[in-house]
């Protein structure tokens, strides 16, 4: 295929899109795990893409739940039910050692999750499976650990839980020679929406407000019609509005519905009203249907090799310049959300200068 939607695919970057070698999966679904990535992915997708037959040898393994699949409509058990939380944290570094795992990807389920703020609160929650803690942790905690033990790997949070944001994960992080990449990755309509809100503030246009919602029919957004997960995707979201105007104009951003005839292919609405010259009033609307997973796909892409080549280059912790183009809600902690045209421009410099 193309590697079309693969922002850098153009870019000489160390490591080629097809330099990429998936190992392993891990679901809590038990209609999903045992099966093959290949067979999981035929029974979502038929015929609608292609699907490559090498996914036939990678096996999708129990990963730990810790309530991340609470109120989904399939039945899910993880592998801290067999093995307790410790022993569950540790049988993944076994796999990940004898694997040779450069980076592991998060793409779970929303999940509802805070920051812990320290690495010893995050080490706690873990050695009590402790209030708070979610699947994203005990995975990012799984990773920092084989990183500890084999002299580095990265982490590459596609979800909203709060980890390229979290002092705490962060710290655990730089000690244990390990990399993460976030917070949720930036596709769909957000993007566009920085990229507008750009476009308002360089002509120095008033922005009344921003509405942006989606309605969409896959398994993600029926667990977005859930209070507590909407709230993590709100967050991410709308972290970008007064980074990039400078004030926080009135918004509404957020998914709102799930309709299960939509697929993959979500629906998405914007309306956004500004003052120009002399107060005139002017409005934009977008109005689009997306194809949300190969949007996240494509930018995984980018996301993994740029973890394994920062990581080379000796960064630690989490690499802001990355998360700023890539990332919704970009890492560490109080770091602005910038539009995504200067955050392009941002990285490929940073990518040349410490090439
Ligand atoms: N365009 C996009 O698709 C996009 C963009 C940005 C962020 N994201 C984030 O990526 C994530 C995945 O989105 P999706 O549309 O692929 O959702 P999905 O529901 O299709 O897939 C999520 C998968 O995670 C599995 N899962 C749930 N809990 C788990 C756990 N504890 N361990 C391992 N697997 C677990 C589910 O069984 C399911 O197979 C979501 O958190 C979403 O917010 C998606």
């Amino acid at each position: 295929m193309e590697p079309y939607g693969v922002p850098l695919a153009n870019f000489p970057l160390k490591y080629r899109p097809d330099d990429i070698d998936i190992v392993v999966a891990y679901d809590v679904d038990e209609s999903k795990v045992g099966k093959s990535a290949y067979d999981v992915a035929k029974s979502l997708m038929g015929d609608q893409f292609p699907v490559p037959q090498a996914l036939k040898d990678i096996e999708v393994r129990r990963g730990i739940h810790l309530g991340s699949a609470r109120g989904m409509p399939y039945s899910a058990k993880g592998l801290e039910e067999s093995l307790g939380l410790e022993g569950a944290v540790g049988s993944l570094i076994d796999d990940w050692r004898s694997l040779g795992v450069d980076v592991v990807v998060n793409v779970m389920t929303t999940e509802k999750g805070e920051a812990f703020g320290s690495a010893a609160a995050l080490r706690r929650a873990l050695e009590s499976g402790g209030a708070g803690l979610t699947a994203s942790h005990a995975y990012a905690y799984a990773l920092a650990e084989h990183s500890a033990r084999r002299g580095g790997a990265s982490f590459v949070n596609a979800i909203p839980t709060p980890l390229a944001n979290d002092e705490g994960v962060v710290e655990l992080f730089r000690s244990s020679g390990a990399l993460v990449l976030g917070d949720d990755g930036a596709t769909g309509a957000t993007p566009l929406t920085a990229d507008l809100l750009e476009h308002m503030a360089e002509r120095n246009r008033k922005v009344e407000f921003v509405v942006q919602f989606n309605i969409g029919g896959n398994t993600d957004f029926l667990a977005l019609t859930d209070p507590g997960r909407n709230m993590m995707k709100e967050l991410t979201k709308s972290a970008m509005v007064e980074d990039i105007l400078g004030y926080d104009a009135p918004h509404y951003i957020k998914p709102t519905g799930y309709l299960e005839p939509l697929g993959d292919r979500k629906f998405v609405a914007m309306h956004l009203s500004y003052v120009s010259f002399n107060n005139a009033v002017d409005d934009v609307y977008v109005l689009a249907r997306i194809n949300d997973s190969p949007a996240l796909a494509g930018i995984l892409v980018d996301l993994t090799r740029l973890a394994k080549i920062a990581l080379e280059r000796g960064i630690r912790g989490t690499a802001y310049e990355v998360n700023a183009f890539y990332m919704k809600r970009p890492g560490p902690a109080g770091s602005p959300a910038p539009s995504k045209i200067l955050a392009f421009d941002a990285l490929k410099k940073w990518l040349s200068a410490s090439s």
